[in-house]
């Protein structure tokens, strides 16, 4: 790590810098990877292109200087223990994560909460204003920051301001329940483009712009006059650094260490495989239940499944009711159809190295991911790169963002626990032709469309020049 350099050309504004500061109860300090899809995709995109990233250390008062990894300059925000408590747990998480999750957890509507998120954003756009060169291009990440593009517009008229919200955009009923409706897509109209991972999210949007900010309808259903500039709209659905995980999966260390996953588990027939932050939104409890069932109606055969469970916004009320409430679940069901030395369910609450996770989907033969909502789900992507041979089964909730481009997935109804039973049934009995056919089409659309692909996509849309290769900078 070196010192950073000030002025950058090109910037990204995440909630989170892609490493978290960790302190160790000797109270030394080491930074590790942030959890969640927006670092996995955003991280070897900016690495690639030399830029600049703003964001939290995921610790209060980390008080943390810029510094340079790996061609990437880093510069932290501070938080407070209020702020964290207020903007990131209260607003963004008791708030709007629940709410543009179709409000599967009821949101908290509280006025000190919204002052944190104001309070923050604006520390953001000063700390991101202070920075950028003259003329460069800012893009602001998702739903922590929706104030910011507005905000940095107001202190920075010259900059090139993209947005892209990472989660999905409520239907227009849901976002009204908002208090501060308006201001929140008036902070978005400061941006030159938004970006959302479907054209329903970005129509959602055209007409709220219209209906609470004002805005006059552009030439068409992506563009939209505000305050005499154009704002344009977009569906850029992201992805995975596609070829590296198919590259990873392929070594001969990932391969072995599958083959060591399967002979650990006493090397059964099928192993069904689950992996996620541990958020109520993913629908863990849904595909708990569908293999209970199936245990129960001795359907399973010899099966075992892992579910691998990313610890997440521990301190937010609806994540500790839901930990619980799977834990309690994991321990039913191994009390119910464990024999000694040989559990049906394994259940890690642990993050894991990328590698290890590789080794996890290349051992799976059936892979669940079964959210209630999500904006797009990098799982079923990643999974599907890492089944180099064409094998396995990916069964998708209908209502994850990916089920749109991943078509040839089984694809379910998350709230018809009959519907993802079959599913799971179907997936663990598929004949192997009709699984390749399947993973075939889906494993070509995974890697043409890689995360590289959608960074390009809006970057151009927004009128950013291509990147330069390191190679070709001098
Ligand atoms: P979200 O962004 O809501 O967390 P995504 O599925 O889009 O959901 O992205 C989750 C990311 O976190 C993926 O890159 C996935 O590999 C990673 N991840 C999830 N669970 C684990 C785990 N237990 N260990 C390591 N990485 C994990
Ligand atoms: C999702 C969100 C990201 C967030 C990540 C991890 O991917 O879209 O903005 O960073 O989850 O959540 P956390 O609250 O730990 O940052």
């Amino acid at each position: 790590m070196t010192d950073a350099e000030t002025e950058a050309e090109f910037v990204v504004v995440a909630n989170r810098l892609p490493v978290d500061l960790e302190r160790l109860p000797d109270g030394t300090e080491r930074w590790k990877r942030s959890p969640g899809g927006l670092v996995t995709a955003l991280e070897p995109m900016l690495r690639s292109r030399e830029g600049a990233w703003v964001g939290w250390p995921g610790v209060a008062d980390a008080k943390a200087k810029p510094f340079v990894e790996d061609g990437l300059t880093l510069y932290p925000v501070d938080l407070s223990a209020k702020d964290v408590e207020e903007y990131y747990e209260g607003f963004s998480n008791g708030t709007l994560w629940p709410l543009y999750h179709d409000v599967v957890q009821p949101p908290a509507f509280h006025r000190h909460w919204w002052q944190a998120y104001v309070r923050v954003n604006q520390r953001f756009a000063e700390a991101t204003a202070e920075i950028a060169a003259e003329g460069a291009t800012v893009w602001v990440q998702d739903y922590q920051l929706q104030l910011m593009p507005a905000a940095l517009r107001a202190l920075r008229p010259d900059l090139r301001i993209g947005f892209f919200l990472h989660i999905p955009f409520p239907p227009t009923e849901l976002f009204m329940q908002l208090p501060w409706r308006s201001r929140i897509v008036e902070g978005l109209l400061g941006a030159d483009l938004v970006g959302f991972h479907t054209p329903g999210g970005a129509r959602n949007f055209h007409w709220l712009a219209q209906n609470l900010a004002s805005a006059k309808e552009g030439r068409g259903e992506d563009e939209l006059y505000y305050h005499g500039r154009t704002v344009r709209l977009g569906a850029f659905p992201i992805s995975i650094d596609s070829k590296a995980l198919d590259a990873l999966a392929r070594t001969p260390e990932v391969q072995e260490q599958a083959k060591q996953i399967r002979a650990d588990l006493g090397n059964p027939r099928r192993v069904i495989l689950g992996v996620d932050r541990l958020d109520y939104t993913k629908g863990i409890d849904v595909r708990l239940r569908a293999f209970e069932e199936l245990l129960a109606e001795d359907k399973a055969g010899d099966t075992v499944m892992i579910q691998l469970a990313t610890p997440s916004r521990e301190r937010v009320e609806h994540y500790q009711k839901m930990r619980q409430d799977i834990e309690q679940a994991v321990g039913r069901i191994n009390g119910t159809y464990s024999r000694v030395g040989h559990p049906v369910l394994h259940y890690l609450h642990q993050s894991l190295p990328r590698n290890e996770l590789a080794a996890f989907f290349v051992a799976a033969d059936v892979m669940l991911v079964t959210p209630l909502r999500d904006g797009m789900n990098l799982v079923a992507k990643e999974y599907v790169a890492c089944r180099t041979g064409e094998t396995g089964v990916l069964v998708l909730s209908e209502f994850a963002g990916a089920a749109i481009e991943l078509q040839d997935a089984l694809l379910v109804n998350p709230h018809d626990t009959d519907g993802v039973k079959l599913a799971l049934h179907t997936a663990l009995e598929m004949p192997p032709a009709e699984a390749q056919k399947r993973m075939r089409n889906l494993r070509r659309q995974v890697l043409t469309h890689d995360v590289d692909r959608w960074a390009r996509s809006f970057l151009d849309a927004l009128g950013l020049p291509p990147a330069t290769s390191p190679e070709t900078d001098d």
